[in-house]
């Protein structure tokens, strides 16, 4: 993908808070109805847009971190984009591990839904590209670590707060199977970061779970998926019980960031949870 981070993309926020909702993991199939470990990821991304509906109003855009579809087929991101369209905001799409970028750039009806830097009110949004073709695990490279950084500090010239969006999780999680997954290149990562007192947040997929921490000032988040739920905490792999979610994100003209996590209540999903394995 094109590495430069040039060219924001202008957003007017309707108030003084920037209201972000962030949809990720939706592993949508080639054919509607077709199932991850057992559950319709249809059905269960649908669920997840009804819910956030009905708590979310006023939303300024929508953030998609990646592994939209399920094998990158372009019946999926066709149907993706049918599904967020059921919110009238524009949405952002960046690429998991189980995408294809060719694939999403074709289906895009939006020229500005691959976007890699928004800006809106006194808020920047970047959306990095931690996607190896072939592999599962994820890495930025020198490149991409380049042009945030470059990204950054125009961003600390205009006084603006950052949220950095990517697929992998920069940091450890505690599940040691995904934690080998991590960004190889997290180090580097931080090394930018912690440069620019402006970041305010690094948003991520990936896990299927909700992490929540701190790194200085800079709050740290990943999100439950659209669809299946990995089980935190563990050593192998393991689905959860948990029912699929989203994540809000309320971002304030002072630099401060509010965010929490809704999940589906009241409708049921099947999923094998003795599945051994997830690809
Ligand atoms: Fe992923």
């Amino acid at each position: 993908m094109p590495h430069s981070l040039t060219d924001p993309h202008v957003i007017a926020p309707s108030g003084g808070t920037l209201r972000v909702v962030q949809l990720t993991d939706t592993h949508l199939c080639r054919v509607r109805g077709g199932k991850l470990l057992g559950m319709d990821t249809d059905h269960s991304l649908q669920a997840v847009m009804d819910l956030v509906r009905s708590e979310r109003t006023g939303i300024d855009m929508l953030l998609a971190t990646g592994d939209l579809s399920d094998q990158g087929s372009l019946e999926a991101y066709q149907r993706l984009q049918d599904y967020f369209d059921q919110l009238t905001t524009d949405h952002y799409w960046l690429p998991g591990n189980h995408d294809d970028r060719a694939a999403m750039v074709s289906v895009a009806s939006h020229p500005r839904r691959l976007s890699r830097e928004l800006r809106a009110g006194r808020w920047q949004v970047l959306m990095l590209d931690s996607q190896v073709p072939g592999e599962v695990g994820g890495e930025l490279g020198e490149a991409e670590l380049a042009a945030l950084d470059t990204a950054l500090a125009g961003a600390a010239r205009e006084d603006l707060y950052s949220l950095v969006c990517l697929h992998h999780q920069p940091v450890q999680i505690g599940c040691a199977w995904l934690d080998e997954q991590m960004v190889a290149d997290a180090a580097g990562l931080f090394a930018v970061l912690e440069r620019y007192p402006g970041v305010r947040g690094v948003l991520w997929g990936h896990v299927h779970q909700q992490v929540d921490r701190r790194h200085g000032d800079i709050n740290l988040m990943a999100s439950p998926s659209t669809c299946v739920q990995f089980a935190p905490g563990s050593e192998d792999f393991k689905a959860d019980a948990q029912s699929p979610g989203y994540r809000w994100l309320d971002l304030h003209d002072d630099g401060s960031l509010v965010t929490g996590v809704s999940r589906v209540r009241g409708v049921s999903f099947e999923v094998d949870l003795d599945s051994g394995g997830y690809l």
